[in-house]
């Protein structure tokens, strides 16, 4: 899978991006990410990238061309590889992430993710440019590098060969319709003394019997759809 992302702050990608898994699924081939400076698809002497507001009011937008132009030299790429990508703006008027959302992208060859900053993106983005736009949860961050991440992670652990134990995160633990079963998991030592107290991992647990330790976690399991 290839991950595009237009943003004017690539750096924050970098150190992110460099660690874990993620740079393992990196140089193991599964996943290709691409990070692109906005600034570079503009062509003032200052890559003005924002603009005053018709109607007036405060902040600045963030400008329809240069995300135009960066988008249609990507499509370029895609084109040739004959792949179709899906074109997500994230805001916080979009529609909801979640992990559904998560297991679709995961069979896509390609994303492109566009990252808001300032007050607002000029809405022929969302209107015109976008096939998706989709927000991290019911709160205002300053920009939309962080939901690329979360979308990042969320997505990169689901390509198969990305994640060292995949087979125990797909195994078991995935439900009919692609979700996730949840419960909660200890490990030793058995009892922790935490704040005078005796924190003890459930009995069950220790048992050894599988039937029991099931359906302790049957009882005690969360469903991520
Ligand atoms: N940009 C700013 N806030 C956001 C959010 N909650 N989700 C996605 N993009 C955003």
């Amino acid at each position: 899978m290839k991950i595009d992302i237009i943003t004017i702050f690539p750096e924050i990608f970098d150190f992110y991006l460099g660690q874990s898994l993620i740079s393992k699924a990196q140089q193991k081939g599964v996943l290709k990410i691409k990070t692109h400076q906005l600034r570079d698809f503009t062509n003032d002497k200052h890559n003005t990238v924002d603009d005053k507001p018709f109607g007036g009011g405060r902040g600045m937008i963030l400008k329809v061309e240069p995300i135009a132009v960066a988008l249609s030299k990507l499509k370029v790429q895609s084109a040739k590889l004959k792949v179709k990508p899906r074109v997500v703006l994230f805001s916080p008027r979009g529609k909801k992430f979640n992990q559904k959302m998560a297991t679709n992208w995961a069979k896509q060859n390609q994303l492109i993710f566009i990252c808001g900053r300032y007050e607002a993106i000029d809405e022929r983005v969302a209107k015109n440019l976008a096939t998706d736009v989709v927000s991290i949860g019911d709160y205002v961050l300053m920009g939309g590098e962080l939901p690329a991440l979360v979308a990042i992670e969320a997505v990169a652990r689901l390509l198969p060969g990305a994640v060292g134990n995949s087979e125990s995160l797909i195994g078991e633990r995935i439900t009919k319709t692609g979700g996730f079963i949840e419960y909660p998991q200890y490990t030793r030592p058995e009892v922790v003394e935490i704040k005078g107290e005796k924190a003890r991992v459930p009995k069950v647990l220790l048992s050894g019997n599988h039937k029991e330790i099931d359906e302790w976690r049957a009882k005690h399991s969360k469903v991520i759809e």
